[in-house]
């Protein structure tokens, strides 16, 4: 699933006197989202348990890390309402479109939310949320919903598929150890040829409790046959797979989605990853192949230069070293590589300086929150050596917009 079409939120949307009431109130509410958020959910799964068995992610939640979330997505959609100068969250809410259709939410669990939201909101606030707060605020709320649930619209759309209806069978035909904690699976599923290097499908296993979880894994291949993905051994889900899940048996997955894609290949490329991140490198590297053998003939060089970037705890943990070293050979693209366990780190500076990275690439990131930071900052640093066009970054947690 995927769309050309930003989810745009219109700024004027609000009247005046409900924007001043928000910036009146958005203080006191930004001061309690965490508390607000934590007790919606709270009471959301209360009145809804099925909501955290089968669609939300349990171990976010036992985090922390999906209330945070959602607070900090309204409270930043809120001050773009009012501010001006604040910028529109366009990324925030394509990534939050996507994840949505990956997990086939519809329309009207929206009101699902806004019920335990709202109440929330007015057990948390009491006598502050008088009758003309709670208008201005339900007002932001149905402005973000009926922004995202039109991108999310687009997205169905763009698959031919009723809104919610995203679950195929997957079934397993191959198991392959990649590292001491990485398996790579490749699954028979009907519905992944018209996926966009970088993204991603929900995988949905039945756990001995009964419930049936669902986490994201990036895909590296992809035909009209099927797929297959590269799982690390983290929590109950992941080691479900390894542990219980064997060739022949079907589990869930979802149509793909995500927002992490590979663009029109003008200008150069630099792929950065860590860890497991390098599996949304390993599909856009290879696309990369597919598409030059297809549009340019088979072996041909590509036009642009091409930079795999990758950092792992240790040689023997780079889940794709084999793969990167083929498709950076064929693509004529330097790979470097730097492994904790030998004191190396990826150093933009110190690489730009021996001519190993382009100038006015696209850059594409993919690792934990600290190595995207880090990553991020370096680049900002040498952005006058560097001038990247774009930098796009895909994150295995629910939080990216905490580093803007
Ligand atoms: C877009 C996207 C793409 C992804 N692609 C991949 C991929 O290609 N390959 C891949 O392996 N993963 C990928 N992930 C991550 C994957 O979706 C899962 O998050 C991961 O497999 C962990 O899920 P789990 O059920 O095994 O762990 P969970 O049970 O969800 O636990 C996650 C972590 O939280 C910890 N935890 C659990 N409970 C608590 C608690 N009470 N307090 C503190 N910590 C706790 C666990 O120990 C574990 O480290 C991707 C994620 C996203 C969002
Ligand atoms: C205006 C309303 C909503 C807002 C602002 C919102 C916001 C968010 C945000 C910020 C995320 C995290 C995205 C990420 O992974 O980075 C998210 C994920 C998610 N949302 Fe929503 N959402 C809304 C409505 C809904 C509705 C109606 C449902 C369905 C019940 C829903 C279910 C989920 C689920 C299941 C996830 C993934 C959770 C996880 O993986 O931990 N959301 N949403």
């Amino acid at each position: 699933m995927y769309t050309d079409t930003a989810p745009q939120a219109d700024r004027h949307a609000l009247s005046a006197e409900h924007a001043e009431t928000i910036r009146a109130t958005l203080p006191a509410v930004g001061a309690h989202i965490t508390e607000i958020a934590q007790l919606f959910y709270r009471t959301m799964f209360s009145r809804h348990p099925e909501l955290l068995a089968d669609t939300f992610n349990r171990g976010n939640q036992r985090s922390g890390e999906q209330q945070k979330a959602l607070a900090a997505s309204v409270a930043t959609f809120a001050a773009m309402l009012v501010d001006e100068s604040a910028p529109s969250p366009v990324d925030l809410l394509t990534r939050i479109g996507h994840k949505h259709v990956s997990l086939g939410i519809t329309r009207d669990q929206y009101q699902v939310v806004h019920d335990n939201l709202f109440h929330a909101i007015a057990e948390v606030l009491g006598e502050a949320v008088t009758p003309p707060v709670a208008e201005a605020w339900d007002r932001v709320y149905w402005i973000m919903a009926d922004v995202l649930t039109g991108f999310e619209q687009g997205l169905y759309d763009s698959a031919g598929v009723d809104a919610g209806d995203v679950f195929v069978p997957a079934r397993l035909t191959e198991r392959r150890r990649l590292t001491g904690s990485v398996m790579r699976y490749s699954f028979a599923a009907e519905g992944f040829a018209a996926t966009r290097p970088g993204q991603y499908t929900s995988l949905g296993v039945r756990l001995p409790d009964g419930a049936r979880q669902l986490r994201q894994y990036s895909l590296v291949e992809w035909d009209e046959a099927g797929f297959s993905v590269a799982v690390q051994r983290d929590g109950e889900v992941s080691s479900h797979l390894q542990d219980h899940v064997r060739e022949g048996d079907t589990i869930d997955a979802t149509l793909p989605a995500g927002h992490l894609v590979l663009h029109q290949f003008t200008s150069p490329i630099v792929t950065v990853s860590q860890g497991i991140g390098s599996t949304p490198m390993a599909g856009m590297l290879m696309a990369l192949i597919r598409r030059l053998d297809t549009e340019q003939g088979a072996g041909s060089r590509p036009e642009h230069p091409i930079t795999v970037l990758h950092a792992d705890a240790s040689e023997d943990d780079y889940a794709f070293r084999d793969l990167a070293e083929e498709v950076t050979s064929r693509l004529h693209a330097p790979l470097v590589t730097a492994f904790r366990d030998r004191g190396e780190r990826l150093d933009l500076g110190a690489l730009a300086g021996a001519g190993t990275l382009p100038v006015g690439a696209q850059w594409y990131l993919c690792g934990g929150n600290a190595f995207l930071q880090d990553v991020r900052d370096q680049l900002e640093a040498h952005k006058t050596t560097l001038f990247p066009v774009e930098v796009h970054f895909e994150l295995f947690s629910p939080n990216d917009w905490l580093l803007r």
